[in-house]
């Protein structure tokens, strides 16, 4: 990876140490790595509840060198717990908060989404409010392009007005509202970024890009949902990193940043790429019956981001063939989720089972997708 960001230069004080919610996670584990080895100074203290979506082992290339791992400590908790967050901000003397904790997945909040308020949206008030009361210098808030809903031209800038259509972009633009609601009512330095699509090593196998190598990989149907023609801005995981340090540095209080990768591209589109790397057949695609609600396109306008010097570096193509690499080079990260893990399979099945048995065309007809 690139190591001369132009939002590295000239660069201002770094809080230390930072506490970095959901850093066991995909994007979460990224950011971790990537700031502590942009930053030598700096702390890092990682809280993370480990639901299906986290894992420790994510931060094992940060704990196998020892030069960033001295300078990382993890705690398994919940952002929710008021108490223990304040416990852990007092004593570790935090100095500023980056939250990727989230429950993340579109269609799983589709089938139930308790599990998004608690943490999408009490969570982030607890954590809120815990930051305000231990003088936290800085929150940034990790938000997500969906809270514009579908786009059908141009595309959205900060001002523009929230219209989140699923569970899961509900709940995150209640975090947005509230993170705001602390910046006016307390003057607290709050900032969001809302970043697009994210794709890289280590995303959990539901999400498109993992789900569709890992099955390509095992010559399993690839589930593209409608006609396939969705648009969705894709942006490199690190790129998305990139686009969030330099929101932590250098963000206004009270600001909103896109951060996108100006990567406009159908769901067929990405698939076929996917199949030309992995080198296998079009035939494996299905079209299955569509999420529901599935909005149409998202696309962001980065303007604002990139005068605080983002820009994203890696090229689509590249970045997908390495992520193929990724996946086809460790096989048991995410074999042992896909056929041996009780509860990824029982959501599989209820996600899956039915579009893939009677097709498109069946279950629109018996309307029983879900
Ligand atoms: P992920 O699902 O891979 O990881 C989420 C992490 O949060 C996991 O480690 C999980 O254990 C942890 N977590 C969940 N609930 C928690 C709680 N109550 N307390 C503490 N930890 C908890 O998610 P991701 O894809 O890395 O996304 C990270 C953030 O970025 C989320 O806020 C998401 O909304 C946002 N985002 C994601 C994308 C994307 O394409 N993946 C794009 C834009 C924004
Ligand atoms: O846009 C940012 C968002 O991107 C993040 O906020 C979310 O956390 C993240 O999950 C992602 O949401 P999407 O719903 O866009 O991602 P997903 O990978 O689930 O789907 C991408 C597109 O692919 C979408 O149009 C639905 C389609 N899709 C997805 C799956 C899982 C399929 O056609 N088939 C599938 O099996």
């Amino acid at each position: 990876m690139a190591t001369t960001d132009a939002c590295l230069q000239e660069t201002p004080q770094l809080p230390t140490p930072l506490l970095v919610t959901g850093g066991a996670g995909f994007i979460g584990s990224h950011f971790v790595e990537h700031m502590l080895l942009m930053h030598p100074a700096l702390r890092i203290v990682v809280l993370d509840k480990l639901t299906y979506a986290g894992r420790k082992e994510n931060l094992a290339d940060v704990e196998a060198e020892p030069s960033l791992a001295k300078r990382l400590r993890f705690v398994h908790g919940d952002i929710a717990d008021r108490a223990l967050v304040g416990e852990l901000l007092k004593k570790e003397h935090i100095a500023a908060v980056v939250n990727f904790a989230a429950e993340t997945h579109v269609d799983r909040s589709l089938h139930e989404a308790i599990d998004f308020l608690n943490t999408d949206v009490v969570g982030v008030y607890q954590l809120l409010v815990a930051a305000r009361q231990h003088n936290v210098s800085r929150f940034v808030q990790v938000s997500t392009d969906e809270v514009y809903g579908s786009v059908e031209s141009g595309a959205s800038k900060e001002s523009d007005p929230m219209e989140p259509r699923s569970p899961y972009s509900a709940s995150k633009a209640a975090a947005d509202l509230m993170a705001l609601a602390f910046f006016t009512s307390y003057g607290m330095h709050v900032s969001i970024t809302r970043g697009s699509n994210t794709y890289g090593p280590r995303q959990f196998p539901e999400k498109l890009i993992p789900l569709f190598i890992t099955n390509a990989l095992e010559d399993r149907p690839l589930p593209l949902y409608g006609d396939g023609k969705n648009v969705r801005d894709w942006l490199h995981v690190r790129d998305h990193c990139r686009g969030i340090e330099a929101v932590l540095m250098r963000g206004e209080a009270g600001s909103i940043y896109n951060i996108g990768g100006d990567c406009g591209k159908t769901n067929l589109e990405v698939t076929e790429a996917i199949l030309n790397i992995i080198g296998k057949p079009t035939a494996l695609i299905r079209f299955v019956q569509d999420r529901p609600g599935h909005d149409r396109r998202y696309a962001l306008d980065t303007s604002r981001a990139r005068r605080l010097g983002f820009q994203p570096q890696t090229n689509f193509e590249l970045g997908l063939r390495q992520t193929v690499l990724w996946y086809r080079d460790n096989v048991d990260w995410w074999k042992s989720v896909i056929h041996q893990d009780k509860d990824f399979r029982a959501y599989y099945e209820r996600q899956y089972g039915n579009r893939l048995r009677n097709g498109v065309e069946a279950l629109a007809e018996s309307g029983h997708g879900e």
